[in-house]
This record gives C-alpha cells, structure tokens and sequence, in this order.
C-alpha cells in the first residue's frame, strides 16, 4: 500500500522547503519531493535559489567584489596590495561550498521537523482515496498518497529561439555561475536582475562585458530616477550596456558566440565574445508533472492557474512561488508557502503583494517596495517625495561609497508612504525599514521622527522620509 500523507509538497526550493516545514509545525504529517541532484548524483534541497541562483550568485558577487575592491578601491585607504590575483577555481569551489552548507542545513531542517524527504521526480497519477497518487520516479519507483497537495515547481531559464543552451558557450544562470575562467569578451543578453548581476561578476574580474537589452529603457520596473543613477553608475564601471536592440542570430564555433543585432540607431552589428549568457526571463516549470492526469489547470504562459490563495481549480491542489502568477522571487514563494499550509490548517495566511521587496545585487546595489514615481504619475495620484544622496551620508563617506540615494514617495494629503527607491550602499539591508513600515501603514512622518543610529546609512532613509516634508537636516 502507498504511503499517506497529509500534505506532499512537490519542491524543495525556498517555496516548497519552506510549505514543507511551516505545514509539518501546524502538525500535519508531510513529504516534500524534490529531484534535485548534486554534483555526487546525492539529493540537493533548495531549488535554484539555493543551487543555481541566488546564493550562489551573492557568493560570487562578494568575492569579486572583494577582487575589485582589493584592486582599486585599497589604495585610497593606505593599502598598497603587489601580484593580486584571482584563482577562479578557488572561487568556484568556495561558492560550490555556500551551496553545500545551504544544502545541507534544508536537510537538517527536515529532519528536525520529521519531514520525510523523497528524491526523484513527482508526477500526478490520478486521484486517490482521500486524496492524490504521486509517482515518485527517483533511484527506485515509489506511489505515495497525500490528502494535500502543494506544487511547488519553480521555472526554468528561458532560451532565446534558435540559440538552445549549450552551457558552453550560451549559457543560462547554471552555466553563467560556473565558468572555468574570466572569459575575455562576454556578452550577456537581457538587462535583467541575472543579466546585471553576473554581467557585474564577470567585468569585476575583467571581462569587457557588453549587455544587450530589447527594450529602449533600462531596468523599466525600476523607478526612473533610482534606474537613471544605476545606469551612470555601471555606466562609469565600464559595463557596456545597449538599449532598444534587436537580438538576430547568434552563432558558436570553437573560439565562442557571435550574436547578430540591430542597434537602436538601425545599424547592422555583429558581438564576437567568448561566451554568451541569456538572461530573458524565467518560464514557468511543470515539465514531467503530468497535470493533464488529474485535469490541473494551466494558464497560455504555462503556469499553473491559481486564485489569489494560490488555490488550484482542483480541490486540495495548491500552487505556489515562480509556477504561478507574481514576481518570480524566493521570498515571495516563501510566503505564498507559509500562507498555503496556514489554510490547509483553517488559519487566515495571508501575503501582501504590496510590500514585496525587490532586490538587485550589483555595486551599487538597487532596492525598493511599493509603487514607483512613474506609476504613480499614470495613476492620477497626487504625492509628495522626498530625495537624500549618500554623498551626504557621514557613514558612506567614511565606506568610501557615497553612489546613489534613498527615495521616499508618500500620499500627498494622508503622507502614508507609497514607495521607497534606493540605489547605493548595502540598500538590500535597508529597504526591509521601509517593507516595515509600509506594512504598518506607516507615514514619511513617523519614520522621519524615529531616531536611526549615527553613523549610519539607515540615516539616509530617515533623511529621505524629512526631505518628504521638505527639511532634511545634512542636505
Ligand atoms: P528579468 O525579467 O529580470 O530580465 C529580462 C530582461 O531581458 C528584460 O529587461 C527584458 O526586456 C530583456 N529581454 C527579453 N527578451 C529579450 C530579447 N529577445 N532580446 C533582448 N532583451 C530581451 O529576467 P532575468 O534577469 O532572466 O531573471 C529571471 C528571474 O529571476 C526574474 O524574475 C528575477 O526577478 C529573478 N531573479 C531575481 C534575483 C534577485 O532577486 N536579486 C536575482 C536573479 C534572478
């Protein structure tokens, strides 16, 4: 007979390990299934943010930060460093390590929350006594049955028509965090989150990297002023980036990738570059899951259909994170995981799109919650907004990193605030002050009133919520 369960969580990555734990503390008995394997062919819980995302690429964005800085940032301190040096492969294996250590602490998690853990590929079978058939195709074949079901798929890299990824020279996120050695000429194509953040680890370390972007704006969900003093940023760092081209062919041989473009002017161009990466988007994963056996539903871009409580159209069937509609973001699978088992147990989860944080890991960094100067101006809403550059920050001077500013956006009569943008120093940090105070309802007021630390960057936020009212006190 098949192994019941109350909840099967089909997933490990940050929505279904998260699902997994939060349901196994409400009391229910639970599996998560994930086919996740490492480099050993061993389980590797996580996801692609634990594998191939996220943390591995902050591991590789702090040492080549750490690279650059030694380079050309120490001097200006006093520091004189002779034969600095990269050894790629160090780099690699310590990032390989961060994803081991992650890894694993998942698996002590479930362990610790008596979670039982499957590794292979679920599928849906057909629908069951009291539940769902979930084929379990790992080393061996095992059917286990759950009253619940959370999918919990994530996405897949998107490849651009015609150019497949080899992960060798077209590379996706994966083959973009493994590159043997600093590529001389790397293209990248999509301005995106992926598109700059490895476009920055590779330049860091010395490729001439040139991003390529179809759209005539860069970075377009950003706010316009916070994305304009990005760009004069990366700008300045020698990260070439073209706006508003239009990708044609793009070739490999022995020596590399040639990409094919129209610029924006209409000119005919041709990249040559030793690897290419495609960073255009994310495409929601349901591969092999074989929803049509128990009729779950599907929407035109393939994610699995949900309402907004990340319910299926089939009972008991949720969905949750980068398969289903939102932000293709870990923390908001997250909560979407958290929520989903609350129900299951007739508690009220809830997950405020709202006050989801964005996050963007380059130097400087880009950070915000809520709405931008742009949306708000198509909205017809009346706001005030208050500005502080870091240039004016005693702590930033004293990093030696004063690029960028803190925005403030607040409702012009009720001053409840409606967006904060931030670009500059270690703002990944600081946005989560303003993520609280939205939750609150929070106005500029109050965070203008509160006392921050000095010397601190957070000082720039309280300075950007005074210049709301138009009294910043160190500007
Ligand atoms: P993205 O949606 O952030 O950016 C894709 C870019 O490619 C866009 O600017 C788009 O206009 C451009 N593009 C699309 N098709 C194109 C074409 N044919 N030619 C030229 N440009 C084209 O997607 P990205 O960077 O691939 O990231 C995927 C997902 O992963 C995103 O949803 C992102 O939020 C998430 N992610 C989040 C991170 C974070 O939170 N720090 C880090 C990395 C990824």
């Amino acid at each position: 007979m098949s192994k019941q369960f109350d909840v099967i969580v089909i997933g490990g990555g940050p929505g279904g390990y998260i699902a997994a734990i939060r349901a196994a503390q409400l009391g229910f008995n639970v599996a998560c299934v994930d086919e996740w394997k490492n480099a050993k062919g061993g389980p590797a819980l996580g996801g692609t943010c634990t594998n191939i995302g996220c943390i591995p690429s902050k591991a590789l964005l702090q040492s080549s930060e750490h690279y650059e800085h030694a380079a050309k940032h120490f001097p200006e301190h006093g520091i004189t460093v002779k034969g600095l040096e990269v050894d790629v492969g160090k780099m690699l294996a310590r990032k390989d390590q961060v994803v081991k250590q992650n890894n694993d602490g998942i698996t002590y998690l479930f362990k610790k929350n008596k979670i039982t853990s499957f590794h292979g590929r679920a599928s849906f079978v057909k629908t069951a006594d009291g539940g769902y058939e979930i084929k379990v195709a790992g080393a061996a074949e095992e059917s286990i049955v759950g009253k619940h079901i959370i999918v919990a798929t994530g996405s897949n890299a998107r490849a651009l028509p015609g150019a497949p990824f080899d992960e060798v020279n077209i590379l996706s996120n994966d083959g973009a965090l493994r590159v043997g050695a600093v590529p001389k000429k790397l293209a990248l194509i999509g301005s995106g989150v992926i598109g700059l953040e490895m476009g920055s680890v590779w330049r860091r370390l010395g490729a001439e990297v040139t991003v390529l972007e179809g759209l005539p704006t860069f970075l377009g969900a950003v706010d316009e002023q916070i994305a304009k003093e990005a760009k004069k940023a990366f700008d300045k760092q020698g990260l070439k980036i073209e706006l508003g081209v239009k990708v044609g062919e793009v070739k490999t041989d022995k020596k590399g990738v040639s990409v094919a473009y129209t610029n924006a002017k209409g000119e005919a161009v041709v990249l040559e570059a030793d690897k290419l990466i495609v960073s255009i988007g994310r495409v929601p994963n349901t591969i092999g899951l074989n929803a049509e056996a128990v009729g779950l539903a599907l929407d035109e871009r393939g994610a699995i259909t949900v309402d907004a409580d990340c319910k299926t159209n089939l009972p008991n069937v949720w969905a949750i994170g980068d398969v289903v509609r939102g932000p293709m973001l870990a923390h908001k699978a997250e909560e979407e995981g958290v929520a989903v088992a609350e129900r299951i147990a007739g508690q009220h989860g809830h997950v405020n799109f709202n006050t989801i944080p964005w996050v963007i890991y380059t130097s400087p960094e880009i950070a915000w919650v809520g709405q931008t100067e742009q949306q708000l101006k198509a909205e017809g809403r009346a706001y005030k907004a208050g500005t502080f550059p870091f240039l004016a920050n005693g702590r930033a001077r004293a990093l030696g990193d004063t690029t960028g500013m803190v925005k403030f956006l607040a409702d012009a009569t009720t001053d409840e605030i409606l967006g904060v943008h931030m670009v500059g120093p270690q703002v990944s940090e600081l946005i989560s002050e303003a993520v609280v105070a939205m939750e609150f309802k929070a106005s500029a007021e109050d965070i203008a009133r509160i006392c921050h630390a000095h010397p601190s960057l957070s000082e720039a936020t309280k300075e950007a919520a005074l210049a709301v009212d138009k009294r910043t006190l160190n500007f």
